[in-house]
Formats: structure tokens, C-alpha cells, sequence
């Protein structure tokens, strides 16, 4: 959805000229059109949304709403599933850390965790045999070589001893019940993505010809919609949404075909759905040059849009607040923290004042659910869809303080 610019400055006018917009308009037109293009081939397909991708609570209950689930990695993000009103049994639990009596209590409730490791699967043992009139609800994570040159570090190598105990130790326990099989690699690039669903096929044929799933997850680590400014800044291919379905669905739907079960697809996109839905406007503060090189400071960070510091240079655009501009050419924006390269875009062309503000795009993942709470509280959070709904208010001292000790 294109921002209209006289929105963002009447929001200045309250809210200050720094802050992030959401666009949950955009979000749920990504969740529709990606699960459209899976249901086109696969009916009894379902997204998992990955909280941790940006667990703003209105993204997470839109999801709910929207009939997905919560794809939850930690008890603080389950916690943001609850609170917003999801049903423990639509929490998908994964991660390769649990707290366990977390864990415990979302089992008793109906809830599913992915089991990570050995380990894990004696302590969830341990617990059904603790609560002997609950079934409780598990799938397992299998890390399998889908030739991305990676070597993933989560879930059960599916040619380990360990593997098979663990399966060993689901069949055993009769109040266990292997709802389902989980697989995640964070590889985009569709090349790679045939392998998953390739391998899920071989490993059921291998170690379940028997069981009735009732769903197969196939993971998230699917590219989102962006600029060609954007696209172009990645070695791989963008692909499309349906392009990803048909990479993988296919074959599902085959496979399923011949079975006399039709499991749940699972995907779990977080960047897909969150990428473009966030925007981030950040005021021009100050404008200098340094040694032949021009250099604006904003009040807003690299760590408000991309803490995994990616080196790409989002799509931006300039919104003109009345001071005289000047001419630029390769400027470069720098943040307000002290960090020599703390820059949130480089090699700007075009006019500019200070004053000015900068719309950065493609800010949803792995921003504000990363961004350190380093010299500066972060700042507010808009949904400007329909009017101005402050979704996250600015932060202040006490918020990041009020932990610390003070009194010595
Ligand atoms: C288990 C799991 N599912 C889904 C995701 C979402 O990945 P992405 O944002 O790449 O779609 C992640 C990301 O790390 C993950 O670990």
C-alpha cells in the first residue's frame, strides 16, 4: 500500500517525526495471497506465522483471526499468542530451547511442540507419564541435507541413533501422539526448496508408512514482495508467492494423493508476510560534509530497520517538509547512534533539507523484535491504514530502566 505522505505528517505532528508505520492492510493482503496460491494447489493448506519474524501483537492476532496459527519459538512468544486470545492447541511450539514447565503446562492444554533434541523428548516422556489422562501433542523437527551447503543445527538428524529413539519413544508412550512432522531451513532461494518436500515424502515412506498426520510443516525461509530497487541487491532470484507453491504443493498433493489421509500443509513464513508491512520515517537532524563526503544524520538507526545489518540499501523516498533543499549527490544517511558504521542507507542522489524525513521500506522482519535498546528508546509504532492507531507508544526511561538497580 502506497503511504500518503500527508498522513505521515499530520502523525508528525503528535507522534513526533520519527516512527515505524505498520501496515496491517498489507499484512493481510500477504497472508491471502500466499495462502491462496498454496490452497490453489493444496486445499488443506495453513500458515504458521513465525512470531519471532515481528511479534507485534496486531500481526499476531490478525493471524488468528485469519484462521492461521502461532509458530512460537520461546514462552515469551507463546505468551504473546495467549494474550491476544489464540487457543493454546493453535500454538506450534519450536525452538531448540523450551523451558520446560512451559512447555508442560502448553501440552496439558492442548498445545504442539516440535520436538528439537533427545533430550527434549525424555523431558516431554516424562511429562505424559506425570499427566497419564492428557494425550499430548508433538511433532518432530527433522534436519535433513536439502544440498543449500548449509548444515543446519536444528532439530534430529533424521539419519541419527537419535532420531529413531526418539520415535521409538513417542510409539512407547502411549498418551503421546505424533500430531505431525516439522522441517525449517532459512535457505530462500527456490532452487532449494524442491529437497524439502522430497525428503519429508522419502522420510515417511522410510519411518511412517503407517502413521496419519495431521499436519506436515515445511517450514518458513520464503523471500517477500519488494521493490526491483531491493531485488536487485540479492545474489539469488525473487520468487513469487506462487512460484513457491508450486515449488513444493505439487508434490505434496501428489504424494497425498495415493495416501488415504490428507494432511495439513504447513508453511511458516514470517519475512513474507512481515517484510514490506512496515515502513520506518525517520527525521533529516542534521546535514554536514566531511572531507569531500556529504552525510545526513537522522534521528533513527540502522538498528531500527535492519539489526541483522545486511549491507542492502532499502527503497527510501523524501518527504519535503518546506526547508530550502539542497542538491546531493552520493550522500549517505548515517543514524544518531555513536557507531562509525551505524549508516541506514548510502549513496543518495537528489534533493534534501534538514527537517526533510525519510521514508525507509521493507522494515517488518527482524527489526523491531531485534532492535537493542542502545542510546536511544525506540520509537513509536503507527498503523496508518485507517487514521492513526498508535500500535506501540514511544518508549521511555523507565521502560528500559525500571530493571536495573539504582538506589546504591
Ligand atoms: C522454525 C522457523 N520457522 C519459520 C521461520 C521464519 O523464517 P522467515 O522469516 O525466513 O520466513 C524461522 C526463522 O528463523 C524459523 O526458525
Amino acid at each position: 500500500m502506497d503511504i500518503n505522505f500527508d498522513v505521515i505528517k499530520e502523525a508528525s505532528k503528535i507522534y513526533g517525526k520519527t516512527f515505524y508505520i505498520l501496515d496491517s492492510k498489507q499484512f493481510e493482503e500477504n497472508y491471502n495471497n500466499l495462502l491462496g496460491e498454496f490452497r490453489k494447489i493444496y486445499k488443506n493448506s495453513y500458515i504458521a506465522y513465525s512470531y519471532k519474524t515481528n511479534y507485534t501483537p496486531k500481526l499476531c492476532y490478525m493471524i488468528d483471526k485469519l484462521g492461521g496459527f502461532a509458530e512460537v519459538v520461546s514462552d515469551m512468544e507463546a505468551n504473546i499468542a495467549l494474550k491476544v486470545g489464540v487457543k493454546p492447541s493453535n500454538i506450534y511450539f519450536n525452538g531448540p530451547y523450551k523451558n520446560i514447565n512451559f512447555v508442560e503446562k502448553l501440552l496439558v492444554d492442548g498445545g504442539c511442540v516440535n520436538v528439537d533434541s533427545l533430550k527434549e523428548m525424555n523431558q516431554i516422556v516424562e511429562i505424559a507419564n506425570k499427566h497419564k489422562d492428557s494425550i499430548l501433542n508433538v511433532g518432530i523437527r527433522m534436519n535433513f541435507d536439502i544440498e543449500d551447503g548449509v548444515v543446519s543445527r536444528f532439530g534430529f538428524d533424521v539419519e541419527s541413533q537419535d532420531f529413531l529413539d526418539c520415535i521409538k519413544l513417542i510409539n512407547e508412550t502411549k498418551n503421546i501422539n505424533l500430531k505431525g512432522l516439522h522441517s525449517h531451513f532459512a535457505s530462500r532461494d527456490i532452487k532449494y526448496w524442491p529437497n524439502r518436500i522430497k525428503n519429508v515424502c522419502k522420510l515417511i515412506d522410510k519411518h511412517f508408512p503407517n502413521n496419519k498426520f495431521d499436519y506436515i510443516d515445511l517450514g518458513g525461509g520464503l523471500f517477500g514482495n519488494m521493490k526491483d530497487s531491493l531485488k536487485a541487491q540479492f545474489s539469488s532470484y525473487i520468487p513469487t508467492y506462487k512460484e513457491y507453491a508450486e515449488s513444493v504443493a505439487i508434490e505434496f498433493k501428489n504424494y497425498f494423493d495415493k495416501k488415504d489421509y490428507k494432511p495439513m500443509l504447513f508453511i511458516e513464513p514470517g519475512s513474507a508476510l512481515a517484510g514490506d508491512c512496515m515502513k520506518f520515517v525517520a527525521e533529516v537532524h542534521s546535514i554536514k560534509d566531511v572531507r569531500g563526503k556529504a552525510i545526513a544524520t537522522l534521528l533513527g538507526s540502522i538498528y531500527n530497520i535492519n539489526p541483522t545489518l545486511n549491507k542492502k540499501n532499502p527503497p527510501i523516498s523524501v518527504i519535503a517538509n518546506g526547508n530550502k533543499q539542497s542538491f546531493y549527490r552520493n550522500l549517505d544517511f548515517g543514524g544518531f547512534t555513536c557507531i562509525e558504521s551505524d549508516y541506514l542507507y548510502r549513496g543518495f542522489e537528489g534533493n534534501l533539507a534538514v527537517g526533510d524525513q525519510i521514508l525507509f521500506e521493507n522494515v517488518g522482519s527482524y527489526s523491531v523484535v531485534l532492535k537493542p535498546p542502545f542510546i536511544l528508546p525506540n520509537f513509536p509504532v503507527l498503523d496508518l491504514s485507517n487514521g492513526i492507531e498508535v500500535i506501540k507508544r514511544q518508549e521511555n526511561f523507565d521502560d528500559l530502566f525500571h530493571t536495573y538497580k539504582f538506589d546504591f
